[in-house]
């Protein structure tokens, strides 16, 4: 499928992941285009084209079959709805997306190579009821649960893939609508479905951080941690939507932010620490948790869905955890 057609343009990303808003010159373009990287396809970084080997993971654990109807949630560049087309039919495929540029722009573009799928503007958190049921949902951005809505719209013994705090999950469901699922072995840091719950005000947030005098003691973790890819799993499951952010470059200064309006700030060995919850306190205990358990990685991570609960465990422990009430 060429991906030229569907990445006119991509914006490089500087080490902060703010957007460099310069176009690309026509050989770093194609280069790029053909790589297997993450591109971000709006200067405001509001939608991105996936790294093609984690598409095509995904589409293998869609795994759909001839005459299988399927919706995805995020059209984006329309790249994926493509490889969907391609597989399926067209009148087979819905694809939506709450921007409606990008679905346009998406339209014409699969247009050119002869696809004509059903394509929807809309909040992927509804789904889209037009076209269901389908016997596979596959979402290209990240809730914190799985909206109620995909499965009252999938079909008995279908099939849902989306990324689910940082992992993908891939999740079965029998007559009841009960849905078991696991987790693939790989990372994928997708962007969550909007609209995410946001500090209301980062800017006078940092401001706010930066001078408060928040009561403070000695790190017992370096905040690298936060980067071991599978930790980052247990993580997200502990504080979902927990943000990084270094400062200024140089100043050792690393900043985690929380929706709910908590942050924690580390600098030289000591962290402080405000607002409902104390970020760093359950950082470091979920890691500890996480050592004591053998370090797993995220395909030894089982999800179960019925209509009360979303929960993952871990499997052959008794280690839960409730995925947010709101997806
Ligand atoms: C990683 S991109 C999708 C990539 C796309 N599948 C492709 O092949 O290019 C994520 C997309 O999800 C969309 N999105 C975010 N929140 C959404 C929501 N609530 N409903 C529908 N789409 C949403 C964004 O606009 C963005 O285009």
């Amino acid at each position: 499928m060429p991906r030229h057609v569907f990445v006119p343009v991509f914006y490089r990303q500087t080490p902060n992941a703010q957007p460099a808003v310069d176009e690309t010159s026509p050989d770093e373009w194609l280069e790029g285009v053909y790589s297997n990287q993450l591109l971000v396809v709006s200067p405001d970084v509001k939608s991105s084209s996936t790294i093609p080997s984690l598409m095509a993971t995904m589409l293998e654990a869609l795994a759909p079959v001839d005459g299988d109807r399927a919706l995805e949630i995020g059209t984006g560049t329309g790249y994926n709805a493509a490889l969907l087309c391609h597989r399926l039919g067209d009148s087979n495929v819905v694809s939506i997306d709450i921007a409606a540029d990008l679905v346009n722009a998406a339209r014409e573009r699969l247009a050119l190579l002869g696809y004509r799928p059903t394509l929807g503007i809309g909040d992927g958190t509804d789904g889209w009821v037009g076209g269901a049921l389908y016997d596979r949902i596959i979402a290209t951005c990240a809730p914190n649960r799985i909206p109620q809505t995909w499965i009252d719209q999938t079909r008995t013994g279908g099939r849902i893939v989306s990324p689910i705090a940082t992992g993908i999950a891939v999740i079965d469901f029998d007559d009841n609508r009960q849905g078991t699922g696991h987790f693939l072995p790989g990372g994928a840091f997708f962007m969550p479905l909007r609209p995410a719950p946001r500090p209301a005000d980062l800017g006078s947030q940092l401001a706010d951080i930066t001078s408060a005098n928040a009561t403070a003691r000695s790190v017992e973790l370096d905040e690298s941690v936060w980067f071991d890819d599978a930790f980052r799993f247990i993580q997200a499951l502990e504080l979902p939507g927990l943000r990084f952010l270094t400062t200024l470059p140089d100043t050792g200064v690393t900043i985690f932010t929380h929706p709910d309006g908590s942050w924690a700030r580390i600098e030289k060995g000591t962290v402080a620490q405000a607002g409902p919850q104390r970020l760093w306190d359950i950082v470091e205990a979920a890691y500890g948790q996480w050592d004591e358990l053998g370090r797993p990685g995220r395909d030894k991570f089982r999800l179960d869905i019925n209509p009360h609960v979303q929960q993952v465990r871990l499997d052959g422990t008794d280690a839960t955890w409730q995925l947010p009430a709101v997806p």
